[in-house]
């Protein structure tokens, strides 16, 4: 269907420990154009996995995904679909914002010369995301809220389809929480874009057009 832009079934993933640890046992997902969806479930239920799995980053035992045009290698589908936002931010601590920021561009191999459209862009975002005046600070002398308020910057910068969200403010105070979850949902409505957030917050969760539980592998009924 048009309006689909990601679509799972009943993906299956074990790591293969001693043990061999069976993280989802059958998880069947639609994301539509517009829709956000939240993924809640008890820390070790399998939330980074299946987001890591249905961005790409990961592999997985059986099932299907589909994202869009996936004629396109992995490697080109997150480039021009996906935007990231982890938990622990993953910025290049020595690098500056601006910089920081500019890296999806740099790996789509555009151009981010200073008055280029990418460039152009993460300045606009930059403002967006209230850190005009820190984009050439190193990532290293920021506080947690103001990195993770540059990853949704970062994460928006190639205009991708799909925004995944793994915890987003899991490591930020009840304030800096607020402004994230505001951000982050704001601007995935402005810029009409898909938005699947692994959260343990209801209230996150509850911004969300829908919630879904992972418990024991498998998203309760
Ligand atoms: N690379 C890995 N190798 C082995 N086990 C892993 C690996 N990554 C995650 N796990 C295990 O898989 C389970 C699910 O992890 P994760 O997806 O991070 O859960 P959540 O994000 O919901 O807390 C945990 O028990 C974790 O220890
Ligand atoms: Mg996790």
């Amino acid at each position: 269907m048009k309006d689909i832009v990601l679509q799972a079934k009943n993906l299956h993933k074990s790591y293969k420990t001693p043990d061999n640890l069976q993280i989802l046992k059958g998880i069947s997902l639609t994301l539509k154009k517009n829709e956000s969806i939240a993924i809640m479930g008890s820390s070790g239920a399998g939330k980074t996995t299946l987001l890591h799995i249905l961005g790409t980053l990961e592999s997985f035992d059986s099932g299907e995904i589909s994202i869009l045009d996936s004629a396109c290698s992995d490697n080109e589908i997150r480039n021009k679909h996906i935007g990231f936002i982890f938990q622990s931010y993953n910025l290049l601590e020595d690098l500056t914002l601006l910089e920081n920021i500019l890296i999806p561009a740099l790996i789509a191999r555009k151009n981010i010369a200073s008055k280029s459209i990418a460039n152009k862009r993460a300045f606009l975002l930059l403002k967006e995301v209230g850190l005009t005046k820190r984009k050439n600070h190193l990532a290293k002398e920021l506080s947690g809220g103001e990195k993770q308020r540059a990853t949704i910057a970062r994460a928006f910068l190639n205009d991708p389809d799909i925004i995944l969200a793994d915890e987003p403010s899991g490591n930020l105070d009840f304030e800096n929480s607020k402004i994230i979850h505001k951000l982050l949902i704001e601007s995935v409505k402005k810029y009409n874009k898909s938005l699947i957030v692994a959260t343990h917050d209801k209230k996150l969760a509850s911004l969300c057009d829908k919630i879904f539980y992972l418990e024991n592998g498998k998203f309760l009924k």
